[in-house]
C-alpha cells in the first residue's frame, strides 16, 4: 500500500492548521514537516513551536524532517514537541547509530536520509534501526523543484538492499514528486510519496490535487 505524504513547506505559509485540517479531511494520516537551518541547507523553515501547535491542532501524524546540523541538540525538543517520527540525515550525523537508538528510546519513529550525492552503502548498518529510509529526489532545500530521475535506480537497490536483509521497510522518495514521477517511483519500490508543490498549489485543490496522485500510482501499485 502506497501512502501519500504531504509536505507544508508548500502549504499557504500564514495558513498552515487550515491546510493540515484540509488533507486530513482528505483521508491522509501523516504529514511531513520539514525543518532546516540554513546550515545544512541553504534555507530556513520551521521549529518545535510549529510541531506543538499542529500537535494540538490535527491528529495528522507528523513526521519531522530534520534538515540540520548536530540533530542531536534539538531531537528531544521535537520528541517532547509531539512528532511521530524522526528523519535525520546521515550528512548531517557523525554519530547516526547512537542518534537512531537515542530516537528509538524516545519512543518516537526513526527515519534515515540519504541525499542525492549519498550512496545506499552509507547507511546499510543502521537499517535495522529505522522505521523508514528517505530518498532524497531534490537536493533539500526547497519545495518546487525537479525530480532527480537518477535517483530511480538508488530506489530499486535499497529495496532490493532491505529485501535482501529480510527488513521489511519502506522507502520513501522526497521531491519533485507529481502524477507522473510519483508512479515511476513506485514502480521502483518507493512505498511513502512526499509531495509538496503538486499538493499545494494554485492550479487545483488539494483533495483534486491528492486525487490526481492517487490515480497515477493505482495503475502501478502492488506491481
Ligand atoms: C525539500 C523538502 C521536500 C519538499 C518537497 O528539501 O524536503 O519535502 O518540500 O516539495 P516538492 O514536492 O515541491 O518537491
Amino acid at each position: 500500500m502506497v501512502t501519500i505524504e504531504p509536505s507544508i513547506l508548500s502549504a499557504d505559509p500564514l495558513a498552515i492548521g487550515e491546510q493540515a485540517e484540509e488533507v486530513e479531511r482528505c483521508g491522509i494520516d501523516m504529514i511531513q514537516v520539514d525543518v532546516m537551518d540554513g546550515h545544512f541547507v541553504p534555507n530556513i523553515t520551521f521549529g518545535p513551536r510549529l510541531v506543538r501547535a499542529l500537535r494540538k491542532r490535527t491528529k495528522l501524524k507528523l513526521d519531522v524532517h530534520l534538515m540540520m546540523l548536530e540533530p542531536d541538540r534539538l531531537i528531544k525538543t521535537f520528541a517532547d514537541a509531539g512528532s511521530d517520527r524522526l528523519i535525520i540525515h546521515q550528512e548531517a550525523s557523525p554519530d547516526l547509530y547512537r542518534l537512531l537508538q537515542t530516537i528509538e528510546e524516545l519512543k518516537v519513529e526513526a527515519g534515515v536520509a540519504i541525499n542525492p550525492g549519498t550512496p545506499i552503502e552509507a547507511v546499510e548498518e543502521v537499517l535495522q534501526l529505522v522505521d523508514v529510509i528517505q530518498v532524497m529526489t531534490v537536493n533539500p532545500g526547497y519545495g518546487g523543484q525537479e525530480f532527480i530521475q537518477g535517483q530511480l535506480s538508488k530506489i530499486k537497490r535499497i529495496r532490493n538492499m532491505l529485501n535482501e536483509k529480510s527488513l521489511r521497510k519502506p522507502v520513501a522518495v522526497d521531491g519533485g514528486i507529481d502524477p507522473t514521477t510519483a508512479a515511476e517511483a513506485v514502480q521502483a519500490g518507493a512505498e511513502i510519496l512526499v509531495a509538496g508543490s503538486s499538493i499545494f498549489n494554485r492550479n487545483g485543490t488539494v483533495a483534486d490535487n491528492i486525487k490526481a496522485l492517487r490515480d497515477a500510482i493505482k495503475s502501478v501499485e502492488g506491481n
